[in-house]
């Protein structure tokens, strides 16, 4: 039996997508192995955002290459973004390389195999092709899963690659959507994460009487036995009070908003292509907050965007300031190439931008210990994801808002259990805790 093995880069829909390459060689007998070294087949999926993770690429391409020469490795195959970006100039710059498969082609991916094992090197680019929704996903826990439920982006941020290496918006069908969710809340996974680079956007390229996207959250939550829904990306422009609404009444769905902002400023925002100014994402913030008072919001920012001035820059820590996230991903603008972004003027010297960015990110990490600290001694509701990986003596698990939890005796509670655990001490990623039984029953995974 041949071995596989997949690493990935990038964001969730990434991941998710490795779930499906992993489920359709599983489903074609080959066997998956977690040391890279043991594997007769190597793949990985890339991304290609920003620089960083594509130079990560090609240094492990260039790393496997002794194996591939030496043949202990039979196939190396380049899957996702960034082979859906260079296409057939990574065959042409690596021969140690066997195929690239892109975004929308995950199932061409046996072949691609068989075709490598028979000396043949090949591709599938077809972007807006099969983007292979019903393939037998290797969901990476055993209960919680992601659901794709819309591909693509067509927003357009000046700044991004994504529109042109995952193709246009489209949606799922609602009722594959929902097939899908049905069939793993009834397999025990109690907590789904719906996934879109703007999931907001969802049923729009549907037809007319088409459920949009508040509409699917309220079928997804009347499903039996699903306890947590969560989604990821919200666009702010199309982030509407109809949803925050939903979000409120819907009891699955969790009090978490992950809300891109990406700068403070009116013009950087204009120029981004973002459809929305600093005024109108703060009035955003605060209807989330009333509507959701325990809501925990995280966001998206990207410092040093070309021709930003220090001005302009001020304007994201003072948006950080009025806003005060629980937490943030922030990154120095990086050139991508083909993107409109990419042609514009970009004066402000590369050391200062890190300086910013060490700016706003030393100031975040205070803001995310103030928000944390109230919340000691409270009791939260932890989905147990298993042993802390800092502390193996310990458990580690999620909060409804998406705040890290550990705590003990790590026989205290077993993978996949919802339980309560009291806060002893606020962290900058979220809370050091103990289990509070007594207080609120916790459910075993065996009770379900
Ligand atoms: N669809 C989401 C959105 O609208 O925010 C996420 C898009 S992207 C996969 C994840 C993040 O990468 C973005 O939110 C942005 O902050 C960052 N990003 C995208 N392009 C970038 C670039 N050229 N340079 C630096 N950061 C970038
Ligand atoms: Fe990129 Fe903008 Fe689409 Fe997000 S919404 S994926 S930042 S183009
Ligand atoms: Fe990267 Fe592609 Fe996701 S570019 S962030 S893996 S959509």
């Amino acid at each position: 039996m041949r071995t596989f093995h997949i690493t990935t880069y990038g964001c969730q829909m990434n991941v998710h997508d490795s779930e499906g390459i992993s489920g359709v060689l599983m489903a074609e007998g080959y066997q998956p192995v977690a040391d890279e070294a043991d594997a007769d087949v190597v793949l990985i999926n890339t991304c290609a955002v920003r620089a960083k993770p594509e130079r990560k690429v090609e240094a492990k391409i260039g790393a496997l290459s002794a194996r591939r020469r030496e043949a202990t490795l039979d196939v190396l195959g380049i899957c996702g973004c960034m082979a859906q970006e260079h296409g057939q100039a990574l065959l042409d710059r690596y021969p140690q390389l066997d195929f690239v498969c892109g975004t929308g082609n995950l199932s061409a991916v046996p072949r691609l195999i068989r075709s490598a094992l028979a000396g043949e090197r090949g591709s599938a680019l077809d972007m807006a092709g099969d983007v292979a929704v019903d393939l037998p996903r290797e969901h990476g826990s055993r209960h919680r899963a992601y659901v794709d439920i819309i591909y693509g982006c067509t927003n357009f941020c000046s700044y991004c690659i994504v529109p042109y290496v995952r193709g246009p918006e489209r949606s799922r069908p609602v009722d594959e959507v929902l097939d899908e969710v049905r069939r793993l809340a009834e397999g025990g996974w109690i907590e789904v994460t719906l996934l879109g680079q703007n999931v907001n956007s969802y049923g729009r390229d549907l037809p007319e009487d088409a459920p949009r996207f508040s509409e699917l959250l309220r079928r997804v939550d009347a499903i039996d036995g699903l306890r947590r829904v969560r989604f990821t990306t919200s666009h702010p422009r199309d982030c509407d009070a109809e949803l925050l609404e939903t979000m409120a009444e819907l009891e699955s769905v969790c009090e978490h908003l992950h809300l891109p902002v990406q700068a403070g400023d009116d013009e950087i925002l204009a120029r981004m292509n973002r459809g929305y100014t600093h005024d109108q994402y703060l009035a955003l913030v605060e209807a989330a907050r009333e509507a959701m008072p325990g809501l925990s919001l995280t966001t998206d920012v990207i410092v040093g965007f070309p021709g930003e001035t220090r001005r302009q820059f001020e304007e994201t820590l003072r948006l950080f300031e009025e806003v005060r996230y629980d937490s943030a991903f922030s990154f120095i603008y990086v050139p991508r190439p083909g993107t409109a972004a990419a042609e514009m003027d970009d004066p402000v010297p590369h050391e200062e931008k890190v300086e910013w960015l060490k700016e706003l990110a030393t100031r975040q990490k205070d803001i995310s210990r103030e928000r944390n600290q109230p919340l000691v001694g409270e009791t939260v509701e932890v989905l147990v994801d298993g042993p802390s990986e800092g502390d193996p003596t310990k458990l580690s698990g999620r909060t409804r808002t998406n705040k890290l939890v550990i705590f003990g005796p790590r026989g205290a509670a077993e993978e996949g259990d919802l339980v309560h655990v009291r806060t002893t001490q606020a962290k900058l990623w979220g809370f050091e805790g103990e289990l509070a039984e007594g207080d609120l029953a916790g459910e075993r995974r065996s009770d379900r």
